[in-house]
């Protein structure tokens, strides 16, 4: 006995569209005279778009119009979308593919949680769309991730109990999400950023399921 599915984020866990997010939101942030670096990025990881404008804007987002917001927040789209246009199979992060056939092969379901709305044309240019059993995306939930909603829809989707499912994240309001939703989480990136993850990896590359079934509550009945 162990999980019965795997869920999947996609942004910076199967390929490094965190750097293309990243680099949108430095270009923006610049542009209207906002501070931004890699550290203030990490707390945007997983955080959907409105969300991560408001978090720019810190305490002028009470004094700016939602027009204003909504033009900011494409104007960052449109960035982003110049960084994504020339994506193919080839920006799959290592080890991403070996993962996904390694989670079929062993016949558990396989999801992706993701709260772009750029994730199914971000699919679509890696080729793995046809992979996963069970796409959530922006369109399908209210609430975003630190809110447990898109990994407990995943696994209602999948059929799957929650405690049964293991969630992969690289951002501390994903982990967050994985460990609200009753999963357990796998953090990629960095232990000390990710600690509330109940294992961490620094890539796909290191993901190997047997090990990981250990992890499973099943597994130690
Ligand atoms: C998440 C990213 O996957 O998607 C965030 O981690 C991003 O950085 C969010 O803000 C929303 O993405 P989009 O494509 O809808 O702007
Ligand atoms: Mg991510």
């Amino acid at each position: 006995m162990g999980f019965k599915a795997v869920i999947f984020d996609l942004d910076g866990v199967i390929t490094d569209t965190a750097h293309y997010h990243y680099l949108a939101w430095k270009r923006l942030a610049d542009a209207i005279g906002m501070p931004f670096d890699l550290a203030f990025n990490e707390r945007l990881k997983g955080i959907d778009r409105m969300g991560s404008l408001e978090l720019i804007l810190g305490a002028a987002a009470a004094t700016t119009t939602p027009e204003r917001k909504l033009a900011l927040a494409d104007s960052k789209n449109t960035y982003y979308r110049q960084l994504i246009a020339d994506m193919s199979a080839a920006d799959l992060l290592p080890g991403a593919v070996a993962a996904l056939e390694a989670v079929r092969g062993a016949g558990l379901g396989i999801g992706l949680a993701s709260v772009s709305k750029n994730a199914v044309e971000v699919l679509a240019r890696l080729g793995i769309a046809e992979r996963f059993d069970v796409v959530v995306d922006a369109a399908r939930i209210a609430r975003g991730k630190p809110d447990p909603e898109i990994f407990l829809t995943a696994a209602h989707s999948l059929g799957v109990a929650p405690a049964d499912c293991l969630g992969v994240e690289d951002a501390v309001a994903g982990v967050s999400a994985i460990k609200r939703a009753g999963m357990v989480a796998l953090g990629v990136g960095l232990p000390e950023v990710l600690t509330e993850a109940d294992l961490v990896i620094s890539g796909l590359d290191r993901f190997d399921l047997a090990s990981l079934q250990a992890l499973s509550p099943q597994a130690a009945i």
